[in-house]
């Protein structure tokens, strides 16, 4: 049988007022990622013939962060059966089914989607609605099963009996729709209920008047996670960093404690990973195989090749790139550097726009000047050079290879290969020069505390 089309309708009109913010409630992140973007993620994986957000009037932030997606106002939120009907207006012409998402609830998983379409294939069935069972029920809408078993409608809490108030099979209110008979239906819609809205979940009933079936497709309660408040983004956030850690375990990453480390959604980890405790990973990190990050170190944007040894205490911001078996290590920033295989900056520096050659050595309190208040500028170290410590390198230079910087040198100019570059105060010695200012001061000392007592 060939594969019905289907058009995805997203309903996110909602206020949000529980998050209170002033960002709309789908752009709230999780994992780093706004959250309708793991809708939109697993939805396109299914080749939807059409996609439609339906917004509030406050439409300008999602046109921003999404300019191609189809939108369609809806000016007034008159309930999440008004909402579909306002999306389908805009397909008229469509007769495949219609997948009827919210905004709010993005992990649904592109299975449980495809079993909600598959389930439509069966000739008879008008809507697939997906239940789920949550270990509390609370206020969601009840899925009702009629004398045969089969689901009869969907009760809202506020509407409900107290005995249909004990139905554990709860509504998750995403449902997949006949195109041509939901543009009926929706036309048909009444608001008479508790809540004065038109309900979604009213085309239950409405499906079975018509004699048709409605199936149940039934998801995990983490799947079907919706995110309404602060405390709800946290949870999710917890259930994702969860399922991460787990996958990260599982293809070959070690973790002293994983429920320390914070992954990003796209945090890319080779096998035979070591990741001590409190590791914190930001957007756009790859490491590959055997590198190990010690303790409290927070990366991101970086890559981590082969063997390197990261932290603790590091900092790796965007554009680091750490080469096969080189160290860095606690208290030490790294900005935009390349640092080649073996190389090492051991102790409390800042490197930043920088390139460090091979087996190069950074001692510790190094630091790459690399901003004069407007502009940034480069520091070059070559292979194999020797950096004192507590240097300051002011770039734009370069340290040519095998080079040497004495300690506590403030470099302005380039030093030629195989050099050693030198720029402090010469340093003198006085000869007997401290023994006679502790006398001197202790005599100092012991004469003020005499005209004290005598005062
Ligand atoms: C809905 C279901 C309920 C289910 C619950 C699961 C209905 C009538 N009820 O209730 O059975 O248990 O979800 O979370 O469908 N929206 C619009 N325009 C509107 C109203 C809502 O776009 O006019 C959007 C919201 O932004 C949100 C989604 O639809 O993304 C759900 O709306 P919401 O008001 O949260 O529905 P519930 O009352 O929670
Ligand atoms: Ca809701």
């Amino acid at each position: 049988m060939p594969k019905t089309p289907f058009a995805a309708l997203i309903l996110a009109a909602g206020k949000g007022t529980r998050m209170k913010s002033t960002r709309h409630k789908v752009l709230h992140c999780v994992g780093g990622k706004p959250m309708i973007g793991y809708l939109l993620d697993t939805l396109k994986t299914l080749a939807p013939a059409r996609t439609l957000m339906v917004v509030g009037a406050e439409k300008e932030q999602l046109l921003a962060a999404y300019p191609d997606m189809d939108f369609v106002t809806q000016s007034r939120q008159l309930g999440t059966g008004h909402a579909a009907k306002v999306a389908l207006d805009q397909l008229p012409e469509f007769k495949g089914n219609l997948m009827v998402l919210f905004g709010d609830t993005p992990f649904i998983p592109a299975s449980v989607m495809q079993t909600m379409l598959e389930a439509m294939q069966n000739a008879n069935t008008g809507i697939t609605v997906l239940g789920f069972r949550p270990k509390e029920p609370g206020k969601y809408g009840r899925l009702i099963k009629g004398a045969d078993g089969s689901l009869a409608r969907i009760t809202e809490y506020k509407d409900a009996t107290d005995a249909e108030r004990t139905v554990d099979l709860c509504n998750s209110g995403m449902m997949v729709l006949d195109a041509t008979k939901a543009r009926r239906w929706l036309a048909s819609l009444k608001n008479t209920n508790a809540a004065g809205e038109y309900y979604l979940t009213d085309l239950v009933a409405l499906a079975r008047a018509d004699g048709l079936k409605v199936a149940v497709v039934e998801a995990n309660e983490d799947d079907v996670m919706g995110i309404n408040s602060r405390t709800d983004l946290a949870h999710a956030e917890a259930v994702l960093q969860k399922k991460w850690r787990a996958a990260a375990l599982d293809a070959g990453v070690s973790m002293t404690d994983p429920s320390t480390v914070y992954f990003h959604h796209d945090t890319k980890l080779a096998a035979d990973v070591m990741l001590e405790p409190g590791v914190f990973f930001g957007p756009g990190v790859t490491i590959e195989a055997g590198v190990t990050i010690k303790a409290y170190s927070h990366i991101e944007g970086a890559v981590i090749r082969c063997g390197a040894s990261v932290g603790p205490f590091a900092r790796l911001r965007p554009g680091a790139d750490i080469g096969p078996q080189a160290k860095i290590g606690n208290f030490v920033e790294i900005k935009k550097t390349d640092v080649a295989a073996g190389a090492k900056v051991s102790h409390l520096s800042y490197i930043g726009d920088a390139s460090v050659g091979a087996g190069a050595n950074i001692g510790a309190g190094t630091i790459t000047c690399n901003y004069d208040g407007f502009l940034k500028y480069k520091t070059e170290i070559g292979p194999g050079a020797f950096i004192g410590s507590n240097s300051a390198l002011v770039a734009p230079v370069t340290i040519g290879d095998g080079a040497i910087v004495g300690a506590g040198s403030v470099i302005t100019s380039d030093i030629k290969a195989d050099a050693l570059g030198v720029a402090r105060g010469k340093q003198r010695e006085i000869t007997g020069y401290a023994k006679k200012f502790r006398t001197q001061k202790a005599a100092e000392k012991a004469a003020q505390k005499t005209t004290k007592t005598q005062k």
